[in-house]
């Protein structure tokens, strides 16, 4: 077959991506996550690795294998996440947070099975730190991308996220649409800048999706 070959335009450069959901465990055999199914992100990690860019992709539990030509590394918690992901990105030209983090972790972690009991059972939460926006405080010249689901008012939410979070620009897509979003290999989203500025890019494959980012991502590099 014939390979079209990418235009090599983030050669030398270095690219975080996160992906997937997080696992916020209760005991050793419980936790609290989402259904992310990390195909966005992996599909971002892909398109950057295929343009010439140094990728680190720090996922999720997800059941995706790992994509070749690039660095890998697995964790559960957003705690974990958080630590590969403010490493991997000392250097980093673009951070990309595709990763659904869960919002909030259990103030404490049982060792042992719990055992049901008859009465109601109260979980007790506590907030985990927003990776994004820790970024956002450090952002040197670093591209910082996000990622958000809204059920109303997206565009004003979204806008206002990537302000509060220092973000270049965030793809906001909606949970209702069909064959997009979680799991599917379709995805339609709306990038919302800062400014509240936004662009409806039309319904495609998340690997399109991946490349209308990058080249997004490109436009905002600082020049050498
Ligand atoms: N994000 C993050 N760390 C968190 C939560 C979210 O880095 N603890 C990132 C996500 O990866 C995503 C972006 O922030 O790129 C927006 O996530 P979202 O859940 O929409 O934002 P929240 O600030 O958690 O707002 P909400 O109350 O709507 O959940
Ligand atoms: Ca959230």
């Amino acid at each position: 077959a014939l390979v079209r070959p990418r235009v090599q335009d983030l050669a030398g450069r270095r690219v975080v991506v996160s992906a997937g959901p997080t696992r916020e465990y209760l005991d050793p055999v419980r936790f609290i996550s989402n259904p992310s199914s990390g195909k966005m992100g992996f599909a971002v990690a892909e398109e950057a690795r295929d343009r010439g860019a140094r990728v680190v992709l720090v996922s999720g539990p997800v059941s995706l294998p790992d994509p070749a030509g690039m660095e890998v590394r697995r964790v559960d918690s957003a705690l974990e996440l958080r630590d590969a992901v403010v490493g991997a990105a000392l250097g980093a030209d673009v951070v990309v947070m595709t990763a659904a983090v869960a919002d909030y972790r259990a103030a404490e972690q049982s060792q042992e099975k719990q055992a049901k009991v008859a009465q109601e059972v109260v979980v007790r939460l506590v907030p985990n730190p927003d990776i994004l926006a820790e970024l956002g405080g450090q952002k040197g010249r670093r591209v910082l991308v996000g990622f958000a689901m809204e059920t109303h008012a997206g565009v004003e939410r979204a806008a206002a996220k990537a302000q509060r979070k220092n973000a270049d620009f965030i793809l906001l897509n909606y949970p209702t649409q069909e064959g997009t979003s979680f799991g599917g290999d379709d995805n339609e989203v709306t990038l919302v800048r800062p400014d509240g500025s936004w662009e409806a890019w039309p319904r495609t494959s998340k690997r399109e999706v991946a490349r209308r980012l990058l080249d997004e991502a490109v436009r905002l590099l600082p020049g050498d």
